[in-house]
């Protein structure tokens, strides 16, 4: 049986990444965060001095993401998120990366009977025919502050209003680029996580999912 896939789309700040590492916990499922390669393809533009318009640069260097790349621990910075968000309208740098992420929906790594996808555009252009769709939305502001406190726990020095101008900057972009923009598929189920705690956030996807036709042919007692 074909691996059970999960997309989970929304914008920065909305929880994606939280409910994708506690379904995969739950579930013993793969998880793929497809930010990362964003931010890994940002970052290593960013040290080889891209100037932000140069597609066929941008692709080159799309072409040679290694696992170094992944790892870099600086992929986490603000800056590098805004280096992601600005080379993810490129389509042909999409078209390099959209492999990868089809690729690891269709065999998870380790065995694994399913894969969990966080990103942008998982429900409506990677794995259009997942059977479980989710799409997180939150105020900014309160995405705004999620960010600043994680950006304080790992020690990083930031402003919450230059954190805030960031998010929105990013969900202009991420929302009205050509290729792949940021929104819900027709079929994806919606949740606002604005005054929700992530455990409340985890049960309503786990109700979803268990409830769902491909995960009940698939734990059939
Ligand atoms: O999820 P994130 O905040 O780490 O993503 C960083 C940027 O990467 C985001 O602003 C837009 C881009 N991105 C994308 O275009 N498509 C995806 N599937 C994931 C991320």
């Amino acid at each position: 049986m074909s691996p059970l896939v999960i997309a989970i789309d929304g914008p920065s700040g909305s929880g994606k990444g939280t409910l994708a590492r506690g379904l995969a916990d739950r579930y013993n499922f793969a998880v793929l965060d497809t930010g990362l390669i964003y931010r890994a393809l940002g970052s290593r533009l960013l040290r080889l001095g891209w100037d932000f318009t140069s597609e066929d640069f941008a692709v080159q260097a799309a072409q040679g993401l290694t696992q170094e790349d992944l790892d870099n621990p600086d992929n986490r910075l603000d800056t590098v998120a805004l280096a992601a968000s600005r080379v993810a309208t490129f389509s042909r740098v999409r078209a390099v990366l959209d492999q990868y992420q089809r690729d690891f929906s269709k065999a998870p790594p380790g065995g694994k009977t399913g894969a969990i996808l966080d990103g942008r555009d998982i429900g409506t252009v990677i794995c259009p025919d997942a059977p479980v769709k989710l799409y997180l939305v939150a105020e900014d502001t309160i995405r705004a502050k999620r960010r600043f406190e994680e950006l304080q726990s790992r020690g990083i020095k930031g402003i919450y209003a230059d954190v805030l101008d960031d998010i929105r900057a990013r969900d202009k972009r991420d929302k009205e680029r050509k290729t792949s923009p940021l929104c819900p598929a027709k079929d994806a189920l919606i949740l606002d996580t604005s005054g929700l705690t992530s455990k409340e956030v985890l049960s309503w996807a786990c109700n979803i999912i268990e409830s769902s036709p491909a995960f009940k042919a698939r734990h059939k007692a």
